[in-house]
């Protein structure tokens, strides 16, 4: 089976063909952070308009990398939801076209899902699966049970991990986005120089909550000002530091959960665009082997939004019967697990 994946939800314009052997045979993307970077996050309506001039060039270039036309397609997909409008209705509009025109079935996705089933595309793991989505807009423990079938086990009480990964580095100047730049200085700096707060510490649940963490990075930003160098090393070094042990924390809780409801299941993965920081790998590492468990996280370049994933979960919901109508529309919100299609 041969699909085609389109990306707009966010600041990405991206589309891959994958095939059912786990294989990518084209991929392509075009990053708008240079059209963002100076209002320090993403404008919407740039976004979207920036998606409309490269949808259909990042679509034909995999077309014409994989050597395909869009008649050797089995199906077409697209995030339809959740995220910034303008952007979902230019992909969801491009695959349509091309499903209908050359007869075959269209996909919609939701974006959530295809980070959640991506460890399934580089290891042929079965379900259930514990998983740690850690994006831009969402953090939360999962149970992965089929595609479009989670249960939810903790979540972001305020911000998502990259939203405060994001808002930390526009208060260190680090432009937009702070997920990256954050990692990349963090290694000129003390990771134990400041002491920041650890939300939720100790409860019972596994949820996870943000927002006090950046408050207290604001407040030491303020009284430093102006910031040295060192100074905004030293804040990144800690602040990551910081996110780690909640991780390790909050996920040692999760496993708890988790082990409740499948207590013979022993793989653990993590996705989005946050799993790819490499000191949060290593802790969950750590948490892996204390507790027996496998873990699974993509490349980074597949845990950060891309074509491949949509395509990957266009392929896993064709393979249980799943197409989508043509009158499917983009969803700003879209729970995972929320009844939006048949099956
Ligand atoms: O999954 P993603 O590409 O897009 C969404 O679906 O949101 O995630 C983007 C988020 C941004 O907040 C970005 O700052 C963060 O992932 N991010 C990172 C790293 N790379 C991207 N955060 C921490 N460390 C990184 N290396
Ligand atoms: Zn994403």
């Amino acid at each position: 089976m041969i699909i085609l994946g389109i990306e707009t939800s966010c600041d990405e314009t991206a589309a891959a063909i994958v095939n059912s052997n786990h294989e990518i045979l084209s991929e392509s993307i075009h990053s708008q952070i240079k059209i963002h970077e100076k209002y320090l996050g993403v404008v919407p309506e740039l976004a979207a308009r920036s998606h409309v001039d490269y949808c259909d060039k990042v679509v034909s270039k995999v077309l014409a990398e994989a050597n395909l036309s869009i008649f050797d397609l089995d199906a077409v997909a697209a995030t339809a939801g959740p995220g910034l409008i303008g952007g979902l209705l230019v992909g969801l509009t491009t695959a349509k076209a091309i499903a209908l025109a050359a007869n075959k079935p269209f996909l919609a996705i939701n974006h959530l899902d295809a980070h959640a089933l991506m460890p399934r595309f580089i290891n042929k793991l079965d379900f259930p699966y514990m998983l740690l989505l850690i994006s831009g807009g969402h953090s939360m423990f999962l149970s992965v049970e089929a595609p479009g079938k989670y249960q939810v086990l903790g979540k972001s009480i305020d911000d998502a991990l990259g939203e405060a990964f994001d808002k930390t580095g526009r208060l260190l100047g680090l432009g937009y986005p702070g997920g990256p730049a954050i990692e990349k200085i963090s290694v000129n700096g003390q990771y134990n120089k400041f002491n920041f707060p650890q939300p939720l510490k100790g409860r019972k649940n596994c949820d996870f909550s943000f927002s006090g963490l950046k408050t207290s990075v604001r407040q030491l930003t303020e009284k430093l000002s102006p910031l040295s160098d060192q100074d905004r090393a030293d804040i990144a070094s800690s602040f990551q530091h910081t996110i780690c042990k909640i991780i390790e924390e909050r996920t040692e809780k999760a496993i708890n959960k988790f082990n409740k409801i499948h207590p013979h299941s022993r793989i653990m993965a993590a996705s989005g665009g946050v799993a790819s920081n490499k000191k949060i790998k290593e802790v969950l590492n750590k948490i892996a082997k204390k507790y027996n468990f496998d873990l699974l996280i993509p490349p980074a370049k597949l845990c950060t939004d891309n074509g491949t994933m949509i395509a990957w979960a266009g392929i896993e919901h064709k393979k249980i019967g799943y197409e989508s109508n043509f009158n499917f529309d983009a969803k700003a919100r879209w729970p995972l697990g929320a009844k939006c299609y048949e099956i």
